[in-house]
């Protein structure tokens, strides 16, 4: 065991299928930091949950959320990867970090707003208290990083609050005080038809995004019909954000520089640009979409993995709800008597 590496959290909502954009900016990067950090991978179903999700498309997703972790190279024996609702204690202390947060501060929560705007006058309690199931995945294993986009810093800052706030109530040493980690070289990548606005995997047009399941032939199409501008010349710039975005894909499979890539596509075309962006992700994608559909006909194997990652995460979740349950004075019983 690896008790004195830091312990690096991330999640994933199995909401959809994954793009390129949860590949290049999370999974890759992820598959580098399990040799570095004590590492914990799950598909998050219970938050899937705050919008409404087709069952049978649910499951597949999940499974395959999973799936697709191991074929990008996750190693269930160096990162500990299991699906949340397995964990029954993350619905449990997300309860008492229910009620340690305030109406005010999850009101304040840009992604709550964005997604209760579109509900109209129904809008599901669950989406107003998202972020502290997040707060309890993330308190729950003494967790000091959490990679995330920038549009998830947010949540991360009100775990920290949150975390802070019940240490100041109940002793220092409740809970460890997370931290967002932006690993160096995580890619954020556009969607392919609006480039100043980030790739989505619930984006309802099928062309703004390149998903893992996509065929070469698909990504080819998608990536040809991406939006750039009306220039001509290929340079890294904000006011070109189409053609940034497709560098930006390419630094992150090649590990290139911005400039050496500029320098490589001097006198090309946009044209040029597009069909060697499609064929790089193509190749990138293909080993990743077999494996996982391998993976994806053997569920039992993928049960049983996920049964030990689940047990290896519970026992560590129990130790955290335990000591959290005698600081607010509950009666033992489920867990040992520890402070009286
Ligand atoms: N809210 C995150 C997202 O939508 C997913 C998530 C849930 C998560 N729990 C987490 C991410 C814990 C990091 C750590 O992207």
């Amino acid at each position: 065991m690896s008790a004195q590496k830091a312990v690096l959290l991330s999640a994933v909502q199995p909401s959809n299928r994954l793009t390129v954009g949860n590949y290049l900016g999370a999974l890759k990067n992820w598959v580098r930091l399990q040799n570095e950090y004590d590492c914990l991978f799950f598909a998050v179903d219970l938050h899937t949950i705050t919008l409404r999700q087709d069952p049978k498309a649910l499951r597949e997703q999940t499974y395959r959320a999973i799936a697709t972790y191991i074929a990008a190279g996750i190693d269930p024996a160096k990162a500990t990867l299991f699906i949340q609702s397995h964990v029954p204690e993350h619905a449990e202390l997300a309860w008492v970090l229910t009620c340690f947060s305030y109406m005010g501060e999850l009101n304040r929560m840009t992604q709550y707003k964005d997604k209760s705007a579109k509900e109209g006058s129904n809008i599901p309690a669950g989406l107003f208290i998202y972020p502290t199931l997040m707060a309890s995945d993330i308190l729950l294993y003494g967790t000091k990083l959490v990679p995330v986009g920038s549009d998830q810093k947010q949540h991360v800052e009100l775990t920290r609050d949150i975390a802070i706030r019940m240490n100041n109530i109940y002793g220092g040493d409740l809970f460890v005080v997370p931290e967002p980690f932006i690993p160096p070289s995580g890619a954020r990548i556009m969607s392919l038809q609006d480039p100043t606005s980030k790739m989505s995997k619930s984006d309802p047009d099928p062309n703004s995004a390149v998903y893992l399941t996509d065929t070469e032939d698909q990504i080819l199409k998608k990536v040809k019909r991406a939006v750039t501008d009306s220039g001509t010349e290929i340079t890294y710039e904000d006011t070109k954000p189409g053609v940034k975005n497709l560098l930006d894909i390419q630094a992150a499979i090649t590990g290139k520089s911005h400039p050496e890539l500029v320098s490589s596509y001097a006198g090309k075309m946009y044209g040029h640009l597009k069909v060697e962006t499609a064929q790089l992700l193509a190749q990138e994608l293909a080993p990743i979409r077999t494996k996982t559909d391998e993976l994806l006909k053997d569920l039992s194997y993928l049960d049983k993995l996920l049964q030990d990652g689940a047990e290896a995460a519970r026992s560590r979740a129990q130790v955290t709800l335990a000591r959290v349950y005698d600081r607010l004075g509950f009666v033992p019983g489920r867990y040992p008597r520890r402070s009286f």
